[in-house]
């Protein structure tokens, strides 16, 4: 439960140019923030595509894709990107609808990139969970909303490729229910899937939406609508179908719960919706109902109890993304803020939560509008910005203005699951290895975990979610800082646990053959790193060490 704020809106600060920095209840209404989770191949390109679309952010459909084409193209370690064919990065897109203004953090959706997805999550208000309606619910999606439900995001379920042969809505209903015991509240119901898809019902105003098959290209032309108990509707969709839709509607009645909007911001319901991306059908239904039901840019807990809300008249964000060398001819660094509160300016003077009494002008902060980078005049919460980064940031840090210190939690990072020793062959190259590491670390593109020793200069041991990001590892140090690297996977071993409660539990269990198979690490604080062979062993040791506390990522210290 959020509690009241000990710190009250204070007084508008001014700046010099006599301008305030409150963020006005304007700007803050009218915004919302969202990431969408999925499994690779779900469509969110395609819906991603779609939403700038309406947004009329972009002019036909495939920008999205080209965008990142011409990317690719400009940066040099984004050949790996080429070469894999996936999108690795990350980044936040907005656009103006309906006098919205929308910002979508795209989360990379390749499975061995959650990492990132993870803290991207940390800056979104809501998620929108896309599920193939063919497939249901698969691993990727599973993963990141353990994530969701950690961070209390709300939910938007949108079930995709309707237009392909589906699993029974009902069937899918159940399925998400069940895995995830969240309940299901259908705003949009199918009628049909494939071939026979006839289009959806709007269960609130009991219109049904037929359905066309609009080019991909095109935004969907105005469908015909008509209500549910329309004469003409029979005809229209076949009897049968009419009469399925009509008992659907009936059992749904009966059997779900209605929408609870205060459900939906806890996470314990989530609005259903169904359509199929690349037809373009369904997404501005959608789209419509998620700005009036999202959430708006949350307040945000401090580590202690206080809350910072989005109307406290001073500037706060956190840095929850880290990205260097996106053009490698200006060798930029960015660090991607999310403005908590108050208002951005160009040229604004904040504090740092690291950096006691140590000014740092935000000269020129980057947002990205629709396919251009922009630089940006002004920012209000739930926007991100782009920042740029001499090397004063790190993932986590709170950045603020006014004379009430504000320092928001770190952002956890996950639980590796591969890991390798990595060297240095050349020793005359050390100091750009030191460099290139060191800066990819701050990324947090891996972690590292060290063998254990009393000077904590063990052998480094890379560690990552997926074996990926090890590629990206090598490439980026040699392509960016030239440097070749060797190395060697520590094979066997698949599951981190961070132990908590200090190095005293781990001796005596050591001591008392407890551990036996088990590596023993530790991480860059110097706190303890279990890594198992598998969850077998893991839940073997930890029924043997019921009071050794095993957490599947690092707290930030
Ligand atoms: P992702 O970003 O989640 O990985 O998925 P993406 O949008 O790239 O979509 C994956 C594939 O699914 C694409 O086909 C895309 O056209 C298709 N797709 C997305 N939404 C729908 C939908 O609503 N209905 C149908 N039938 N297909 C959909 P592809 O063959 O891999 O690529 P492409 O050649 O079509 O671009």
């Amino acid at each position: 439960p959020k509690t009241e704020p000990k710190l009250a809106p204070v007084a508008p600060t001014t700046t010099s140019k006599g301008g305030q920095w409150a963020a006005t209840p304007f700007e803050i209404d009218r915004r919302r923030n969202f990431a969408i989770i999925s499994h690779p191949d779900a469509g969110k390109t395609t819906l991603t595509e779609k939403l700038l679309l309406y947004g009329g952010a972009i002019q036909e459909a495939g920008a999205v894709r080209s965008r990142s084409d011409q990317r690719k193209a400009t940066s040099d370690w984004m050949e790996l990107e080429k070469q894999r064919g996936i999108s690795i990065t990350s980044t936040v897109l907005s656009f103006e609808y309906d006098g919205n203004h929308i910002n979508l953090l795209d989360t990379p959706g390749h499975q061995d990139f959650s990492e990132d997805t993870y803290r991207t999550l940390a800056a979104a208000d809501n998620a929108v969970m896309l599920v193939d309606a063919a497939k249901g619910l698969e691993p990727q999606t599973r993963k990141l909303f353990e994530v969701c439900k950690l961070r209390e995001l709300p939910i938007f379920t949108f079930v995709n490729k309707l237009d392909r042969p589906s699993l029974s809505p009902f069937e899918l209903l159940d399925q998400i229910e069940r895995e995830f015991g969240m309940k299901m509240a259908p705003v949009l119901w199918p009628i049909g899937d494939g071939e026979e898809f006839k289009g959806v019902l709007d269960r609130d105003t009991k219109t049904v939406h037929l359905f066309e098959r609009a080019g991909r290209t095109k935004k969907a032309t105005d469908m015909p609508e008509l209500d549910l108990h329309d004469p003409k509707l029979p005809e229209l969709i076949t009897e049968e179908l009419h009469e399925q839709l009509l008992e659907d509607v009936e059992m749904l009645d009966e059997l779900v719960e209605p929408l609870d909007m205060e459900r939906v911001l806890t996470g314990e319901q989530s609005p259903m919706f169904f359509g199929s991306a690349m037809t373009n059908f369904g997404v501005e239904l959608f789209l419509k109902r998620f700005l009036t039901i999202g959430q708006k840019p949350s307040s945000r807990r401090m580590g202690n109890a206080d809350v910072i809300l989005p109307g406290y008249n001073e500037f706060t964000g956190f840095v929850f993304k880290l990205q260097a060398n996106l053009d490698p001819r200006h060798r930029d660094r960015l660090a991607y803020v999310r403005v908590v509160s108050g208002r951005y300016e160009k040229g604004m003077k904040v504090q740092h939560s690291r950096m006691k009494g140590k000014q740092v002008t935000l000269a020129h902060a980057q947002q990205l509008f629709a396919q251009e980078r922009e630089t940006v005049l002004a920012a209000y919460p739930g926007d991100v910005i782009g920042i740029n980064n001499p090397g004063h940031f790190a993932i986590g840090d709170t950045i603020f203005t006014g004379s009430n210190k504000i320092r928001f939690p770190g952002i956890p990072s996950f639980s590796p699951e591969c890991f390798a020793y990595m060297r240095n062959p050349n020793p005359s190259k050390y100091k750009n290895y030191r460099k290139g590491l060191d800066q990819l670390l701050d990324e947090g593109a891996v972690q590292m975990l060290r063998e254990r020793s009393d000077d904590g200069n063990g052998n480094p041991i890379l560690a990552a979610v997926g074996t990926l990001q090890f590629d990206v590892v090598q490439h980026r140090m040699k392509a960016e800082y030239g440097v070749d690297t060797i190395l060697e996977p520590l094979s066997g071993y698949n599951t981190a646990r961070w132990a908590e409660g200090g190095w005293e539990s781990i001796d005596e269990a050591t001591k008392a053959g407890k551990l036996f198979g088990v590596f023993t690490a530790q991480d860059r604080f110097g706190r303890p790193v279990l890594l198992f062979r598998n969850e077998w062993k893991l839940a073997n040791v930890q029924g043997d060490l019921p009071q050794l506390e095993l957490i599947p990522w690092s707290r930030p210290p």
